[in-house]
């Protein structure tokens, strides 16, 4: 029976990527920062909780060991962890800037050490890594959870190399508008009043950002295509989910950079 262990699995994505897995028959082991309010997902034999916030090194460690003790071995990682930073980039503390990598990128980045040398002991090992189709092309008013997801695209194709020396594999899942409620209880909004120049700018920016992640699939469909990709024993490195996502990358890919700034710039204006 093979293993998961999944980070940010309270709700959304990983949650349901915890119940699917867990139906096609795998363990499952579901990390949150707070599994004593999780109730659906103990319902599950093959699920075990853990606590795991990626902010704390010490939850970090303390997961990857109970959960080894519980299964004897861990086979996929699927850091899925994060949350959105929004707003104009001027009125970003250094709080909210150092928290974003903190979380998306840092914290994914401890996790990943924490795992690998388990995975290197048994060569062997999948590392799938949530990034979004905001790893690939940009949005306004999002620039540093972009920079975030950027950041992990890099650090993922490279690591590709050093781990495929050691029998173990990476890939980058990249969902466009995926129907959580990231852009509800993981879209951490800031402004700053005394930035008049930007103020209608960015109310109007949100406005249409919130339209946009109104539509979008469920988070069942995209546990199913990660489903796919944890069994797609090819060295695939980028799945992109859902039209969207494809649309936009394949535009900026198309036709450059530039082109597609003005496409996006037409359709916030
Ligand atoms: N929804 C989309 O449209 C979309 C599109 C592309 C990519 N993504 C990516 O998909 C991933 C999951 O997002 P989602 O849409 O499923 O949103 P979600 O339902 O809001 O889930 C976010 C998860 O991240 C967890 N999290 C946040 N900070 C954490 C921390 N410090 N330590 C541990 N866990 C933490 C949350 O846990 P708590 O319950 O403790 O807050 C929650 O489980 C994110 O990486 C996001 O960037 C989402």
């Amino acid at each position: 029976m093979k293993t998961i262990f999944i980070t940010g699995a309270s709700s959304g994505i990983g949650k349901a990527t915890a119940v699917y897995f867990a139906e096609k028959g795998w363990n499952v082991a579901a990390t949150m920062r707070s599994p004593e309010k999780e109730e659906e997902l103990q319902k599950y034999p093959s699920i075990k909780l853990f606590c795991l916030d990626v902010e704390k090194k010490e939850t970090i460690t303390q997961a990857v060991q109970d959960a080894l003790l519980k299964f004897g071995t861990i086979d996929v990682l699927l850091n899925n962890a994060g949350y959105g930073s929004t707003g104009i980039f001027e009125a970003a503390d250094d709080r909210e800037i150092r928290r974003q990598f903190d979380v998306n990128v840092f914290g994914l980045m401890d996790v990943t050490k924490a795992l690998l040398p388990h995975f290197r002991s048994q060569q062997d090992g999948l590392i799938m890594n949530v990034t979004s189709a905001g790893g690939r092309v940009v949005l306004p008013i999002t620039s540093l959870y972009h920079a975030t997801k950027f950041a992990v695209e890099g650090f993922t194709e490279s690591l590709a190399f050093e781990l495929n020396s050691q029998g173990i594999r990476v890939k980058l899942i990249e969902p466009g508008v995926v129907l959580t409620d990231f852009s509800g209880r993981s879209m951490a909004f800031f402004e700053d009043d005394s930035l008049e120049d930007y103020k209608t700018y960015s109310r109007d920016l949100l406005q249409k950002m919130k339209q946009l992640s109104s539509g979008g699939f469920p988070p069942e469909i995209a546990a199913q295509e990660i489903y796919q990709a944890a069994i797609d024993e090819s060295n695939q490195l980028r799945y992109v989910i859902g039209e969207d996502a494809e649309e936009f990358i394949a535009l900026k890919e198309r036709e450059g950079a530039e082109a597609y700034f003005q496409k996006v710039q037409q359709m916030f204006s």
